[in-house]
């Protein structure tokens, strides 16, 4: 591996600097884990910002939703608002944390399979813009809760479409805890929400799976998702303004890995949605997404420092971090692969195979069996590329490690976007 394969998987400000280091944001990895600690998440806010730019420029003002959960604190939300896109939060626990990074609430979708009579009181109190009905339970409590003054609604259909990502990342297939079905079950729910006092119906919303790294998958939905709202708007006589295509689009994590650009994603399904408008002689609606990983993954590595190896002859050649499943359970999970490299000198050769152990007190406990690293020197400090999205917000405490700090860099400046736990904070709720 050389540092220009490299530069594939890392943000665009990533550089060798005068000293041969891993460079972020105009900022020395090195001096970041000597100020921070490790391990340490580094986001390239500018990285972050200029994907979201992209989508707005891509599907238009207002029509981007940041999934939260790919990655969510108070500051990282106020950067998002910044940027004037709006966010898709998952849970009232996303949805405080929103707010509590002032971002408006007037740009916030809230979603949920099953949200507590609390989570849609929350919503509905703070202002949310729009609730995505998950199901018929929500139509009716929502109504009920929202009285006299409607709140804007998505009815979040399952289109059956089966989008070539693992298992657990598929959403939108038939036998799922998501959404209503496509067909009759759909244009009841939304014959309901039309008859609802407390409901506004704009239109309907699906997600088809994450990580989804062609457009085929993006382009069917989109045409299944049109003939949909057109029935809607029979059924109901509304002029359901709204198609939400949700989130998906995957990212490289690996060099030689091609997802889509993001103009590309746009010109597809809005293209599949103008053409199923002609057949069916239906208004044009406005096409909104809902991206997480596409965001925030590729704007992020994870710094680890080198501990012990273990070379097991004819085997393998084991190196511990100081990290693990406990900030990157997805490995383990999805069988995730990522790509690792030295920041200490990024432009050595990379020529040594390593399994890449966490310090975690279990077997599975593997973030890579094959990086290529140059021969490890006790204490270097490794980088891996494109962990920001579903990292630190799966991150969890096993074994009472504490969760790592994530600082933001942009143009030579740092800040803390989550500070690093300590072991207090590790027994607050308990003390
Ligand atoms: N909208 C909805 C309704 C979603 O459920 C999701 C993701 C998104 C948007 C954002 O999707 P994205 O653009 O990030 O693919 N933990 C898994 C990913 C789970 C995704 C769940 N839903 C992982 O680590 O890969």
């Amino acid at each position: 591996m050389t540092w220009d394969r490299f530069r594939s998987v890392l943000p665009a400000t990533a550089r060798v600097n005068g000293r041969g280091r891993l460079e972020i944001g105009g900022r020395d990895c090195r001096e970041l884990v000597e100020d921070f600690g490790s391990p340490l998440f580094v986001m390239d806010e500018t990285e972050a910002l200029d994907r979201l730019q992209a989508y707005t420029r891509a599907f238009g003002e207002g029509c981007v939703h940041y999934a939260a959960k790919a990655f969510l604190t108070a500051p990282f939300a106020s950067l998002v608002a910044s940027a004037g896109a709006g966010m898709d939060c998952a849970s009232g626990g996303e949805l405080y944390t929103a707010l509590a990074g002032g971002f408006p609430a007037g740009r916030i979708v809230l979603h949920g399979n099953n949200k507590s009579e609390d989570e849609l009181r929350q919503g509905v109190d703070s202002g949310v813009g729009t609730v995505v009905a998950d199901s018929v339970d929500d139509i009716v409590r929502l109504s009920r809760i929202a009285g006299d003054s409607p709140v804007k609604v998505l009815i979040r259909v399952t289109p059956g479409i089966e989008a070539h990502t693992h298992e657990y990342l598929q959403t939108g297939v038939e036998d799922t805890k998501f959404g209503i079905p496509v067909g009759e079950a759909a244009l009841e729910a939304a014959r309901l929400a039309a008859g609802s006092p407390g409901v506004e119906l704009r239109g309907i919303h699906c997600h088809i799976g994450s990580q989804i790294l062609t457009l085929e998958p993006f382009a069917e939905t989109a045409a299944i998702m049109m003939r949909c709202l057109a029935r809607c708007r029979e059924e109901t006589s509304l002029d359901l303004p709204d198609l939400n295509i949700g989130g998906g689009l995957g990212i490289a994590y690996e060099p030689g890995e091609k997802p889509p650009a993001v103009e590309e994603l746009a010109r597809v399904i809005v293209d599949r949605v103008t053409q199923e408008c002609g057949a069916l002689g239906a208004a044009v609606p406005r096409v909104l997404v809902e991206p997480g990983r596409s965001i925030v993954g590729p704007a992020m590595v994870t710094l680890y420092t080198a501990g012990v190896v273990k070379d097991l002859p004819g085997i393998r050649r084991y190196l511990s971090v100081d990290g693990g499943m406990s900030d990157n359970i997805r490995p383990m999970l999805y069988q995730a692969a990522y790509t690792f490299l030295s920041a200490d000198r990024p432009d050595a050769p990379h020529d040594t195979g390593y399994a890449v152990a966490g310090k975690l007190c279990e077997s599975g406990d593997l973030l890579t069996r094959s990086a290529v690293l140059p021969e490890v020197r006790d204490g270097e400090l490794l980088a891996v590329a494109a962990t920001g999205a579903y990292g630190y917000s799966m991150a969890s405490n096993y074994n009472r490690l504490p969760r790592p700090a994530v600082v933001g860099v942009r143009d030579g400046k740092v800040r803390t976007m989550a500070r690093r736990e300590t072991y207090e904070d590790l027994v607050r709720l308990e003390l």
